[in-house]
């Protein structure tokens, strides 16, 4: 189960046309979409999704920002998936992260950081069945 991860291309990515840039670098590092779909999250979804930061002092905003418009969560396939996707993304505030990562090429704050990368491989399962149903994922393996 080391071979999957969930991007999430957050609102802002949405927003500012970089779907098919951020796609292209997610491919373009060995990434296979699996999955994909463009969805409005309601203040309940996002609140599920992000329940483990229920207790954080940024918790309303971040619901606020993930349902002011659409994302696009996708399924992605690649070995050892989860910590090379974050290393693709760099870190979670884009003035920490590394040269060349997606957040820092194209996020604005620590909040709208553009994507969003599973933290493990428990995580990676629970969050992609979140968005896609066992019969939207008809190739991947482990399902
Ligand atoms: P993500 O990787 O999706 O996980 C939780 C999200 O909460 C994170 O990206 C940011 O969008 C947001 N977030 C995390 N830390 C902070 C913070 N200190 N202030 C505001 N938003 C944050």
């Amino acid at each position: 189960m080391n071979n999957k991860t969930l991007a999430i291309l957050k609102p802002d990515c949405v927003k500012k046309n970089l779907i098919g840039k951020v796609v292209t670098l997610i491919q373009k590092a060995g990434f296979k979409v699996s999955a994909m779909k463009m969805v409005k999250l309601t203040p309940d979804a996002a609140k599920g999704f992000y329940q483990i930061h229920k207790d954080r002092p940024f918790f309303n905003d971040l619901i606020v920002y993930m349902t002011s418009g659409p994302c696009v969560p996708i399924a992605l396939e690649k070995e050892n998936a989860v910590e090379d996707f974050r290393k693709l993304i760099g870190a979670t505030d884009p003035a920490k992260a590394a040269e060349g990562t997606i957040r820092k090429l194209y996020a604005d704050s620590i909040q709208e950081n553009i994507v969003h990368g599973s933290d493990s491989n428990e995580n990676a399962a629970i969050e992609i069945l979140h968005f896609f149903s066992r019969k939207e994922l008809p190739d991947i393996n482990g399902f």
